[in-house]
């Protein structure tokens, strides 16, 4: 199977939005759209493709400032019919290589990389950990009540 990670661009608006515009994710075209525009507005997009089509994605921004050496993680998922198959994995690896450059270009640092997810996450808690990120926070009921995420940080340079 060719899979490609590369930068999103405009072009991959459309089908980004297409994609959260699901009824399992922001159930209509207009909120879909604020998400994945403000994303190419302001932040880093990286996506896979699979002969073309965005077959998983991750958003990230810097945090505060860059002296700071922090960034967020704030959306990233692999389409289920991929999954399993590393492909979250190498997707993850290459947006912290990203980040680092992107700092670099300036002469900083990334500290740390921050992220969230649901306490009952299992598959991407079981990524986080293997990529090295470690469990700091509970933020109970954060969305609704008895649904709390859990902040996970990796540590790239104290
Ligand atoms: C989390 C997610 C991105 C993982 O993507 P993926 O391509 O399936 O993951 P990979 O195949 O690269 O797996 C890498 C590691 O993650 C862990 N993992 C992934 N899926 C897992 C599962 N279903 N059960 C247990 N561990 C799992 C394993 O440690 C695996 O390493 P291994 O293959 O050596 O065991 C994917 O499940 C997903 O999109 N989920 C829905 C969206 C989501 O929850 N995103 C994260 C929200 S913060």
């Amino acid at each position: 199977m060719s899979m490609q990670i590369v930068d999103a661009d405009g072009k991959d608006v459309e089908s980004l939005i297409e994609i959260y515009s699901s009824p399992r994710l922001y159930h209509n075209r207009e909120e879909a759209s604020w998400f994945v525009q403000s994303f190419f507005d302001y932040h880093h997009v990286k996506v896979v493709k699979h002969e073309e089509k965005v077959i998983g994605a991750v958003f990230w921004n810097v945090v505060e400032e860059k002296h700071h050496g922090l960034t967020e993680i704030a959306d990233f998922w692999i389409d289920e019919n991929f999954r399993r198959k590393g492909l979250g994995e190498r997707l993850l690896r290459a947006v912290i290589e990203d980040m680092k450059r992107f700092f670099a270009k300036d002469n900083y640092t990334v500290r740390k990389v921050l992220l969230t997810t649901g306490e009952d996450n299992e598959p991407a808690k079981k990524l986080y950990e293997k990529v090295g990120f470690q469990m700091s926070a509970v933020l109970k009921d954060l969305f609704a009540k008895g649904e709390n995420e859990l902040v996970y940080i990796l540590t790239l340079n104290s």
